[in-house]
């Protein structure tokens, strides 16, 4: 049985609930493609079997390996962009404490990040941390050869290897890549780096429940197999029958695409827990990637909530109507704090005492909702009980999986990306690589 729980009753207003229906038999099909690999990318469908494929081998190996790498390291950088970094960030910090870097103490290495950005500032400030600490490099990618993370690499493994020699840095270094393409795995093999594979028919946006996920979540200390049976829990659902009323995958798949269809391209992800900013970050990342093509693909953007209803709340609330909301309930906290009594009530908040805060969070959210829905915004809702590694497993399925067919709705391959390659082609032109010299000179005539 699956945790989460998806409410379009607040759709409702907005849509013909027959157009909704009449989208069953579409579903169905784009179901069945998915099913029978028959549909468009299906070389890049190893995902969907995932949760199943990983053995208890690999996950002890796992288990192992992030015991030996926790014995030798204050700090894990996990080196990556895109695929090969937000899944890992997004299940992290849904779980970890929201300080857990400036908290005392070290049960576990704290996880930091780097090679997701081309900043000279952050990767200088990285190496200021780096200089006070024992660490390991945690480097993750499937082509081997993106810029941002090999920059990054080949800077952290010199200054690592200045710091303990060269034959010691080789114990802090594992490498998460293709099994036998790429500079990565080159580098891996020449220097003896540990290695875990990134399989061929798994796309990064789809690969966090492999090692890319796995061994940095093993790391930081939570259990990846409660991470795995969840996403097996919610494979079953979402493989199960097509039918709306059984299956979250189709009826969030259909819901979007309708809203989509009305004049909503915008999909506005909100949640009002801060530890899911990330998660946010992770689906924007999966759905963009896999839905932006052709001149086609809902946009989907992102909000945390109630922060964000003091900036971007007006625009929700009364700017132009092309969007609606898909919105992260989390039933309980992890947590308790309730509100204490004030005798002199100077704040005017006694009134609320004795009460948890989630209390006045989950208030927040039912008067947002009535506000947003008089403001002409259709919204979803998505339910979970509590944030912990089963409900993150079931909810990475859940919106794979619902992407996936998402995508064959739009008539789109969800699988490749080829808009990414058109600023790499640039760039590379601009800083003079080795093969591009005359777009380079195009390029530079451009932009006198
Ligand atoms: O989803 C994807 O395929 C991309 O976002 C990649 O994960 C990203 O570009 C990083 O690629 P690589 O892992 O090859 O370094």
């Amino acid at each position: 049985m699956t945790n989460i729980k998806l409410d379009i009753t607040h759709i409702l207003p907005f849509i013909d609930r027959h157009e909704l229906d009449l989208l069953q038999p579409e579903l169905n099909l784009q179901h069945q493609l998915l099913m029978n690999q028959t549909g468009a990318g299906n070389d890049f469908l190893g995902w969907m079997s995932l949760p199943d494929d990983i053995d208890d081998a690999l996950l002890s190996r796992i288990e192992t390996e992030a015991a030996r790498i926790a014995s030798l390291a204050e700090y894990v950088v996990v080196i990556g962009i895109g695929g090969s970094y937000l899944g890992t960030r997004a299940i992290l910090e849904a779980m970890q404490h929201h300080f857990a870097s400036q908290m005392p103490g070290k049960s576990y290495p704290k996880i930091i990040y780097a090679g997701q950005n081309i900043s000279e500032d952050y990767l200088k400030d990285l190496l200021d941390l780096l200089d006070l600490h024992t660490y390991a490099l945690l480097v993750v990618s499937k082509s081997g050869t993106t810029t941002e993370p090999a920059i990054a690499f080949r800077v952290l493994r010199q200054h690592l290897e200045a710091k303990l020699g060269k034959v010691a840095a080789r114990e802090h270094i594992i490498a998460i890549t293709d099994k036998e393409r790429g500079a990565l795995k080159g580098v891996s093999d020449m220097e003896g780096y540990p290695t875990y594979v990134i399989p061929d028919d798994v796309g990064g946006r789809f690969s966090v429940l492999t090692p890319v996920g796995l061994l940095p979540i093993a790391i930081a200390g939570y259990n990846i197999r409660e991470f795995v049976n969840g996403a097996r829990e919610m494979k079953k659902q979402a493989q199960g029958s097509p039918d709306f009323e059984k299956n979250p995958c189709t009826l969030y798949a259909a819901a979007r695409n309708l809203l989509y269809r009305g004049g909503k391209p915008v999909e506005v992800m909100v949640n009002y827990e801060p530890r899911l900013t990330f998660f946010t970050e992770w689906w924007k990342q999966l759905y963009g990637e896999s839905e932006g093509k052709q001149q086609r693909g809902i946009f989907p953007a992102g909000v945390n909530f109630t922060t964000d209803l003091h900036s971007l709340g007006q625009y929700l609330q009364d700017g132009l109507r092309m969007l609606f909301e898909t919105v992260i309930l989390v039933e309980k906290p992890n947590r308790e704090l309730i509100i204490p009594k004030e005798d002199k009530d100077f704040d005017g908040l006694n009134f609320l005492a004795g009460k948890p805060l989630h209390y006045v969070n989950q208030q927040a959210a039912q008067g947002t909702l009535l506000a947003h829905l008089d403001g002409g915004v259709p919204v979803m809702q998505l339910k979970i009980p509590q944030l912990n590694e089963r409900t993150l497993g079931e909810l990475v399925y859940f919106f794979e999986f619902a992407c996936a067919l998402s995508a064959y709705v739009l008539d789109v391959n969800p699988f490749d990306q080829p808009g990414v390659e058109d600023y790499k082609k640039n760039m590379f032109a601009l800083l003079g690589k080795p093969g591009y010299e005359a777009e380079g000179e195009v390029l530079k005539k451009r932009l006198i």
